[in-house]
């Protein structure tokens, strides 16, 4: 059965998993990239980015197991870009040109419909307008038996982890204070929800936290 995992999720020490301020040049928010320092060295990433002088090591063996067995990801429509309100036009097709790293399916939530995208290497955006359990059950559909990965952002795996959905979350905890943000546990009782830690592992420029959600 498909599960439902979050992967590489970077959080600072005070919880925020995105700066505030989102814009064209800012996809993460202003400071935001400090949540992904550990990822940005990892030989996983450069390879992705056409340069070959990443580090193996810890951080690039759990981004890499990130990728594995996924069948198709769900985002928040923030995530898949900086535009807010009704699309202006067709042109905005993600941050990632040409060749997005999915390969798979991707189903972005939003509020404003808009026709499918396919991009080269396999990624299709397709765009999903009712809601969390209609984008987890497409997600599911297209996966064929593999996993669904929640890429993000913030708004979105609150939303998931709410719903009691996600089966294994992983942080990336950096050790950096963002001050303000996205927070991604504010209001939120996790340990009343059922999850757990079930695992740590510290790398080379995060701590890697593995929460599971217990049988209940
Ligand atoms: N730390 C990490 O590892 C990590 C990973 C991924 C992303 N990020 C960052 O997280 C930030 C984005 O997160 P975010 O919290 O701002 O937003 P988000 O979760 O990416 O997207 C939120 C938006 O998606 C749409 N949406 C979400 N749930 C919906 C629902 N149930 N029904 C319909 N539409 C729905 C809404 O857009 P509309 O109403 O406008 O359609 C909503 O405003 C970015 O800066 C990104 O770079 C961080």
């Amino acid at each position: 059965m498909s599960k439902l995992r979050v992967q590489s999720f970077g959080i600072s020490i005070d919880g925020y998993s995105a700066g505030p301020n989102q814009d064209l040049q800012n996809p993460l928010g202003v400071g935001g990239p400090e949540l992904m320092e550990w990822f940005f060295h990892t030989r996983m990433w450069r390879n992705m980015y056409g340069q070959g002088d990443g580090e193996a090591g810890v951080d690039n063996e759990i981004a890499e197991r990130g990728f594995a067995g996924i069948g198709a990801w769900i985002l928040g429509r923030n995530m898949f870009g900086p535009i807010r309100g009704p699309w202006p036009d067709d042109a905005w097709k993600g941050w990632w040109g040409d060749e997005p790293p999915y390969h798979v399916p991707v189903f972005v939530l939003t509020h404003h419909a808009r026709a499918p995208i396919k991009m080269k290497g396999g990624t299709e955006f397709r765009f999903v307008t009712e809601g969390i359990h209609a984008a987890l059950e497409q997600a599911v559909a297209a996966a064929d038996g593999r996993d669904v990965r929640v890429g993000g952002g913030v708004a979105t795996v609150r939303q998931y982890l709410r719903a009691r959905l996600i089966d294994e979350l992983h942080l990336a905890v950096r050790p950096v204070l963002l001050g303000s943000g996205e927070n991604l546990f504010n209001g939120i009782d996790v340990r009343a929800l059922g999850y757990e830690c079930a695992k740590h592992v510290v790398g080379e420029r995060a701590m890697h936290v593995f929460l599971r959600k217990r049988n209940v």
